[in-house]
């Protein structure tokens, strides 16, 4: 898929910061590469952002309350000198905000000092008590999550429907959502997903979710596509090998796997140096031989490994993060 657009503007930055965008309906388009803000820390994030977007030609910003910096990353948006109607920004609905939608979000734009966002997305299929022990991850007096029993995501994308129509949010997605809870989505009939942001790298390609929201015009986003925090992929002998060949850097090559199969990335960095190497590297010419090579890697080396597994002790549709097939 190359350069969406809706608009004359967004063909125009997409293309001078090199980076493709994909058409994504009532919106700009989004930018392949966008710059992940999860554990990015304060006074960090900052300078992270401001020079993603004014040095290095980012686009995309992926956020969210969860993250608990979305007001600095509102300011640095503003210090970057871009205008906001250029910039494509997802938040995302707190598992313990699920039935105050709306609250949630105006909170996440009031923090981000915008009047609208591009895209939000359900952060987790699962939700958490609002009336909780803590207004993030309330827990129950044994220490485990205190799931909101009774509430549905049926309910929860009801929500998000509605705050679509506000116009608040140009475009309604979800994240880590498995085919399971798509399908519930789509029993509902109507506004369906437009995008599913899942953790994806050669540990876990996901090929199945992949495919079937792909298939359905969903679009895939690759979280931690690095393999997050101190990630071993990087120094993985076969990726090494690989980036050695085309005289790139392993990051460069995971990137550019991904967006062989048109899934955004969204790396994370408060590296002013990897956030530029990032968005530039994300351009490894891989042939169709790598990208099978990358593809079957976790497979062929029994290396299948998920990084966030937060416990949230209920089942996600696939086994205790077993990573077998959905059950229906
Ligand atoms: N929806 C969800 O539930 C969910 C979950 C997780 C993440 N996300 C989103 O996805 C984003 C990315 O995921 P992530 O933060 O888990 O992991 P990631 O982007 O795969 O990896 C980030 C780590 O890689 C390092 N790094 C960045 N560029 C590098 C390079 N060129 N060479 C070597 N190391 C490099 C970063 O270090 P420095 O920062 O120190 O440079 C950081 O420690 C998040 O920030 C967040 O926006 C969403």
């Amino acid at each position: 898929m190359l350069l969406s657009n809706h608009n004359s503007l967004s063909s125009l930055h997409v293309t001078m910061a090199g980076v493709k965008a994909l058409p994504l309906k009532g919106t700009i388009g989004i930018p392949t590469i966008g710059l992940g803000t999860w554990q990015s820390p304060p006074g960090q994030v900052r300078t992270a952002v401001e020079s993603a977007i004014r040095d290095a030609g980012y686009r995309h910003i992926d956020g969210a309350w969860m993250y608990g910096n979305e007001k600095e990353v509102g300011e640095a948006i503003r210090a970057s000198g871009v205008p906001r109607e250029e910039i494509f920004i997802t938040g995302k609905l707190p598992s313990s905000r699920h039935s105050k939608a709306a609250e949630a979000l105006n909170e996440s734009l009031a923090d981000l000092g915008t009047s609208y966002l591009d895209l939000y997305l359900i952060h987790w299929p699962v939700s958490l008590n609002p009336y909780g022990n803590d207004p993030k991850v309330p827990t129950r007096p044994d220490g485990t999550r205190d799931i909101f029993e009774g509430w549905t995501i049926e309910q929860t994308w009801k929500e998000m429907v509605d705050i679509l129509a506000t116009g608040k949010v140009k475009a309604i997605g979800v994240s880590n959502f498995s085919i399971h809870f798509l399908k519930k989505l789509e029993k509902l009939g109507g506004i369906q997903p437009q995008v599913n942001q899942i953790e994806i790298h050669p540990y876990l390609p996901q090929h199945d979710v992949v495919e079937y929201c792909q298939s359905k015009g969903i679009i895939v986003e690759a979280y931690s596509p690095l393999g997050s925090t101190a990630s071993p992929i990087l120094e993985e002998p076969e990726i090494v090998e690989i980036a050695k060949k085309h005289g790139a850097s392993s990051a460069g090559v995971l990137l550019s796997w991904l967006l062989s199969k048109d899934i955004v990335v969204l790396p994370k960095s408060v590296t002013p140096a990897r956030i530029a190497s990032n968005i530039t590297a994300a351009k490894v010419p891989l042939t169709a031989e790598e990208i099978k090579q990358i593809d079957t890697f976790s497979e062929r080396n029994n290396k299948l490994k998920r990084f966030g597994t937060p416990p949230w002790g209920v089942p996600l549709g696939f086994k205790d993060w077993g990573f077998l097939p959905d059950e229906e």
